[in-house]
């Protein structure tokens, strides 16, 4: 060692020997830690570049730090380096920016995850649905350093799902036209055995096969109903459509529906708001409300009471049907309305499906609202304030 005096103690050359070991061996630690650092970042960039998903991670006021190739993709731009130094908020349509910030606020706070549904401006300004999970890096002390937010873009689920209705639609059409075919050839004979069966039932010989020639003559008239009801969705042309109002088709109907209503003991409650003409085939409207009207009063016990409202809504008019049932089960809302789909012992499941035929014919969308205390069906009609002058 060197003493305070400059001077070289040689006692000291085995402790030099121990240091200049000591400091090559960290030195080479360094060199390894180092090396699995950069190795370990390797493995990290990979992932993230390789990621099906974007990843954006922000600092504490939003700037984009990194993106990786995938966000660049998002952001119709391959230059990842594009979106660095922006703020990410910037990139969300104009409505959804003050609940990102928010959002983006309350994960900094909490130090919570967060997966929400946004929509982002891509390249050229096009919105695009994206699901984005964030969560929070903390830094040195335990502070708030960066979000680290994952973007998966949901537009094509979407498109998915519509293909996928169409393609229904298509082939319940194609049904529903060989139905309309056939329809007529199976019902003429059906009216005549109908018949006949009625006049044996009035045999003298015949009395006791009563219960029978009812059962078949019941069996007969849902077959015939099944048909009925089938042929309306078989109808894919809006035709005889006329101005008229909706509340008028519905006083029409009022004292057929009041009928049914106080048969099974129950009520119904009418509530008709100041609504424009609507451009309205009256039949098909009048079997789509009594569709509605018919599920709501078999879904209550007697003393339930259905309430029907007219109103003018933006853009259109809104009618809807709410009953005090048990409501649907959730597994069962994206069932209901599939032809034939029905939970009733005697239910032909083509009610809700008549409803959506008509529905469609009408440019009108069909909602649904259910709970333990009763379910609303909704039908919003479109006004495009072309009424006749
Ligand atoms: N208001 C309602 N409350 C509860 N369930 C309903 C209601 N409306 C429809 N549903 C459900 O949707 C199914 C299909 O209805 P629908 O197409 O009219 O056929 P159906 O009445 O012949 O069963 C019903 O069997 C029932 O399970
Ligand atoms: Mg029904």
């Amino acid at each position: 060692m060197i003493n305070r005096d400059g001077v070289y103690n040689q006692g000291d050359q085995g402790e030099l020997v121990r240091l200049v070991k000591e400091t090559e061996s960290l030195l080479a630690l360094e060199r390894e830690v180092n090396e699995q650092l950069r190795d370990n970042e390797k493995i990290y960039r990979s992932l993230l570049e390789t990621s099906p998903d974007a990843i954006i991670i922000s600092d504490i006021n939003d700037r984009i730090i990194m993106a990786n190739h995938q966000a660049a993709v998002i952001y119709g731009t391959e230059n990842k380096d594009f979106l660095v130094g922006k703020n990410s908020i910037d990139f969300f349509v104009p409505e959804d920016r003050e609940r990102a910030r928010k959002d983006f606020g309350m994960i900094l706070q909490n130090g919570s995850t967060k997966i929400a549904r946004y929509s982002i401006l891509k390249a050229e300004s096009t919105p695009c649905q994206v699901e984005i999970n964030t969560s929070l890096i903390l830094g040195r002390r335990g502070r708030p350093k960066a979000l680290v937010s994952i973007y998966r873009d949901i537009s094509g689920h979407m498109s998915a799902q519509k293909e996928r209705e169409l393609a229904s639609l298509d082939r319940f059409n194609l049904v529903g036209q060989v139905a309309a075919g056939i329809g007529h050839e199976i019902r003429n004979p059906m009216t005549t055995v109908r018949g006949l069966l009625q006049v044996l039932k009035g045999k003298k010989g015949c009395r006791h096969f009563m219960e029978y020639y009812d059962i078949m003559i019941a069996e007969l008239d849902r077959a015939n109903s099944i048909i009925t009801e089938f042929l309306t969705v078989a109808v894919s042309k809006p035709a005889d459509l006329k101005w008229t109002n909706l509340n008028n088709i519905i006083r029409l109907l009022y004292p057929r529906m009041i009928g049914e209503a106080v048969h099974s003991g129950k009520s119904i409650t009418l509530i008709t708001g100041q609504i424009p003409d609507l451009e309205l085939n009256e039949k098909e409207i009048m079997q789509l409300i009594f569709n509605l009207v018919r599920n709501g009063l078999e879904a209550m016990e007697p003393g339930g009471e259905l309430t029907i409202r007219t109103y003018s809504e933006r853009g259109g008019v809104a009618l809807t049907v709410k009953d005090q049932g048990k409501g649907i089960e959730p597994e069962l809302i994206d069932k209901i309305g599939t032809p034939f789909f029905t939970t009733k012992e005697m239910g032909t499941g083509l009610g809700l499906a008549v409803c959506h035929g008509v529905a469609a014919r009408h440019g009108a969308v069909i909602g649904v609202e259910t709970g333990s205390a009763g379910t609303t069906f909704l039908v919003h009609f479109k006004n495009e304030g072309t009424g006749p002058c």
